[in-house]
């Protein structure tokens, strides 16, 4: 068996239904559900064995010992963290105690299981490290993107937090031998997305007759992955990535947030049209831009493709198409997610960013 952490979140959620589309092998998912945590993510699994839920925090050493003596998983894959700029500015504890603190515990915890094993499982054991491509910080139009050799520059509390466990886990390897794999993807949507990231938030907001919110002028540069996109790359990395190397996996597709934002809206049109034929870009509001927001991120995936043969299989168009009608189709999804600690935060994001 394996044991996930941050399970119940958009990616890791996405990543257990895939795994177990197409294998039987057993997930512990460890999750101590924050606010992006969401069992609703994973109700299709509620009657199955094969999913093992534990409520709990990635900080907690004896925790984490103790599931670690018990289930005896040969991989580790670490989804678990803080994941919003926004709220790393605004609150950043949290994620230097989840990000930082957490991967440090889960390391020692894993080390010290992993020291013990016998020869062969300790050879077949892996520790995958989910992380991002904005440790690298800001490109300039003109720079090429990004690839494993990029020094690091983090600009956000977020990225700082991602970057330093990403040095947790390089370390590990260079000095107890700790067989680790680090994957740093671009930005990625698609269905169970908590609506407070760009896409999703969007998406809910055209619906329902709120202002589309674009920070500054519009023309940050993210890479876009469809989700099940990453979750075939993390699959390929965990069976045949070398220990102690590191993956950067993007979908060759950067577009500014205004032409993110426009083709929604037209999708929109299309999919779910107002009865009073408006167009939904009519609701698109200019706001203040975020501090230190970074201007562009782009990844070079050549290596994960020359070394493990992973591609994209979505193109932009094919996976907003998806993800569009995901959302729309789970309306009741949308309604429960958007509790009262989601209106919170909306409140504070929004209400002093408005022109
Ligand atoms: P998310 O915020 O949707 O989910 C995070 C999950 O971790 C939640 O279920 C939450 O309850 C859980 N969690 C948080 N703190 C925890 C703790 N202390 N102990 C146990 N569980 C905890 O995040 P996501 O978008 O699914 O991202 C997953 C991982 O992928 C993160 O490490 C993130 O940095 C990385 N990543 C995300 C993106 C993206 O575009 N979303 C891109 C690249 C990398
Ligand atoms: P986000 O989804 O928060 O991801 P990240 O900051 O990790 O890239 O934001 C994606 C881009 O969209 C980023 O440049 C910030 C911008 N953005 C807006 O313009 N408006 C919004 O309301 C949000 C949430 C993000």
């Amino acid at each position: 068996m394996i044991l996930v952490t941050g399970g119940a979140g958009f990616i890791g959620a996405n990543f257990i239904l895939d795994w177990f589309a197409q294998a039987d092998e057993e997930i512990i998912n460890l999750d101590n559900l924050t606010y992006a945590g969401n069992l609703e993510n994973l109700a299709s699994l509620k009657e199955d064995k094969r999913h093992v839920f534990i409520k709990g925090d990635i900080c907690d050493s004896s925790l984490i010992i103790n599931l670690l003596t018990k289930f005896k998983p040969r991989a580790i894959i670490n989804f678990a963290a803080e994941s919003h700029v926004d709220r790393s500015i605004e609150e950043p504890d949290s994620f230097i105690q989840t990000n930082i603190v957490g991967t440090f515990r889960l390391l020692e915890a894993t080390q010290g299981y992993w020291d013990e094993l016998e020869k062969n499982k300790k050879k077949e054991f892996r520790f995958l490290h989910v992380s991002t491509d904005e440790v690298y910080g800001s490109l300039s139009s003109k720079e090429k993107a990004f690839d494993e050799n990029h020094r690091y520059e983090p600009n956000s509390p977020y990225s700082a937090s991602k970057a330093a466990s990403d040095h947790l886990i390089r370390a590990y390897h260079k000095t107890y031998g700790l067989p680790v794999l680090t994957t740093n993807c671009s930005n990625n949507y698609g269905p169970y997305q908590f609506p407070e990231k760009l896409i999703p938030l969007i998406i809910i907001n055209a619906l329902t007759n709120k202002p589309l919110p674009v920070y500054g002028d519009g023309q940050q540069i993210r890479d876009w992955l469809y989700v099940k996109d990453h979750c075939v790359a993390i699959q390929r990395v965990l069976e045949a990535g070398v220990p102690g190397e590191t993956y950067n996996v993007g979908g060759w597709n950067e577009k500014p947030n205004i032409d993110i934002v426009h083709t929604i809206c037209s999708l929109l049109d299309t999919l779910s049209p107002q009865i009073d034929g408006r167009n939904y870009n009519e609701q698109i509001t200019f706001v203040t831009d975020r501090p230190g927001h970074d201007r562009r991120y782009a990844i070079n995936s050549n290596k994960i493709k020359r070394d493990l043969g992973w591609e994209p299989a979505e193109t932009f168009e094919t996976g907003i198409h998806k993800t569009i009608k995901w959302y729309l189709d789970n309306q009741s999804w949308v309604q429960n997610v958007q509790s009262g600690a989601y209106r919170e935060w909306i409140d504070k994001n929004y209400k002093e960013r408005i022109l």
